[in-house]
């Protein structure tokens, strides 16, 4: 067993902080602030290759493995899970989804373009009536022939006003339940799609959430993604490997916390001493560093595991649901560890601890992932 990087994951890590550090850090405060999120930066990640980092490069991607993922999003969650939430939609549900499953021309008409950067997508699975509970779908695709026509309501769609692309799971066929579901591509400009306002957020704030109406949504054929009924198959399909971006999401969140807790401890003095020396906040920190290091160690089995070709369902929903505990838990131990500091925005630390929250909510929460892994524990 080997645990160390390659030179290239070095490298890639390397070109992640530098771009978290020079790039993303600066404005992190003000995006969360006024709820945006540029589109030059967006553009940048794109030139980085962040944008479809697991694609083939015939179509545009960067070939890279799921290792350099997790080390990818780890940095760039360090300082701003507005953005890594942007790339983790992008690579996981939208570029896998497609680039898995897809038809060789929906690749090179959408895959080409989301892999670079030039496009932006969206997954919609939510709705207001089937969060948890996604066989619930409510959303409906009736066949036309030549069409299908949408009609139904999504809800907390990540990138849901700047995508350029979105996957539309929808009921074909109710009485067949999770085999009347199916998943399509539906471009932004198609008449009868419609952006609702932008939410309010906790945490995540730069990245735009929003409720999605579909109303009487004409979309040809040729967009739906793999043979009929597999819309369901297909969105559990692209959540085990979006786990794991979240995952890492939930990682980088926590240990970017940890890093900013340490310094912090190393400067601030209190009853004549740093504030490190004094055991209360050592044993923080050494819990931190432990949990971190154990949560690092699951996301990268997890991703191992699918670069491996294993099944990693189980691995995914694992890694995620400790990670997202990590990051939530030691977050507020590093508001503490700042005290007052920590409770106000220019220490960073309160909102990673806002950010945190959402890591144990999308992409299945906490719960779900117990259902997934109990499911499979308890199966034989
Ligand atoms: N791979 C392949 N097939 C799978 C699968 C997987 N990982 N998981 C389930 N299936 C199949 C099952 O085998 C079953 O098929 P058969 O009927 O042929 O046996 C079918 O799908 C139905 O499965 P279940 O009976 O297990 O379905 P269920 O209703 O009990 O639900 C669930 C299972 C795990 C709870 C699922 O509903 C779930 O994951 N819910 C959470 C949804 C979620 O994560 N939403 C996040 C929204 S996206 C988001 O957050 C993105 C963002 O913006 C950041």
């Amino acid at each position: 067993m080997n645990f160390s990087l390659s030179e290239e994951h070095l490298m890639v890590r390397k070109a992640a902080r530098d771009f978290a550090q020079t790039e993303l850090r600066p404005g992190v405060i003000e995006r969360d602030t006024i709820q945006e999120f540029p589109d030059n930066l967006v553009k940048k990640m794109g030139a980085l290759g962040f944008m479809g980092i697991m694609v083939d490069p015939k179509y545009g991607g960067s070939g890279m493995d799921s290792i350099s993922y997790v080390l990818i999003m780890e940095e760039l969650s360090k300082i701003d899970a507005s953005a890594s939430v942007i790339v983790s939609v992008n690579n996981s549900l939208v570029c896998y989804g497609i680039e898995a499953y897809g038809s060789e021309s929906q690749k090179e008409k959408y895959l080409t373009k989301l892999a670079t950067g030039e496009y932006i997508g969206a997954f919609c699975l939510s709705e207001p009536e089937a969060g948890s509970d996604a066989t619930s779908q409510q959303t409906t695709a009736v066949d036309k022939g030549d069409h299908y026509v949408i009609n139904g309501t999504k809800n907390w769609i990540t990138s849901g006003g700047r995508s350029d692309v979105y996957i539309v799971i929808a009921q074909t066929d109710r009485s067949k339940g999770s085999k009347g579901i199916n998943a399509f591509i539906v471009e932004k400009e198609t008449a009868g799609f419609e952006i609702g306002p932008k939410e309010d957020k906790l945490g995540i704030r730069g990245s735009d959430t929003h409720t999605l109406q579909f109303n009487d949504v004409k979309v040809p054929k040729e967009n739906r993604i793999g043979p009929d009924g597999f819309g369901f198959k297909f969105a559990m399909k692209t959540l085990s490997g979006g786990r794991i971006g979240i995952a890492a999401q939930a990682l980088g969140i926590a240990s970017g916390a940890y890093e900013l807790a340490r310094a912090y401890s190393k400067q601030r003095k209190a009853f004549g001493t740093e504030i490190c020396n004094h055991q209360a906040i050592a044993f923080k920190l050494a819990d931190m560093a432990t949990d971190i290091e154990a949560a690092r160690h699951m996301v990268m089995k997890a991703a191992w595991e699918k670069d491996q070709g294993i099944s990693y369902d189980t691995s995914s929903a694992m890694s995620k649901l400790f990670a997202s505990k990590v990051a939530m838990e030691h977050t507020v131990e590093a508001v503490q560890i700042h005290g007052g500091n920590g409770f106000v925005k220019d220490y960073h630390v309160e909102r990673l601890m806002r950010d945190a929250k959402i890591t144990q909510i999308y992409e299945g929460t906490s719960e779900i992932q117990k259902m997934v892994i109990s499911r499979a524990i308890l199966k034989d």
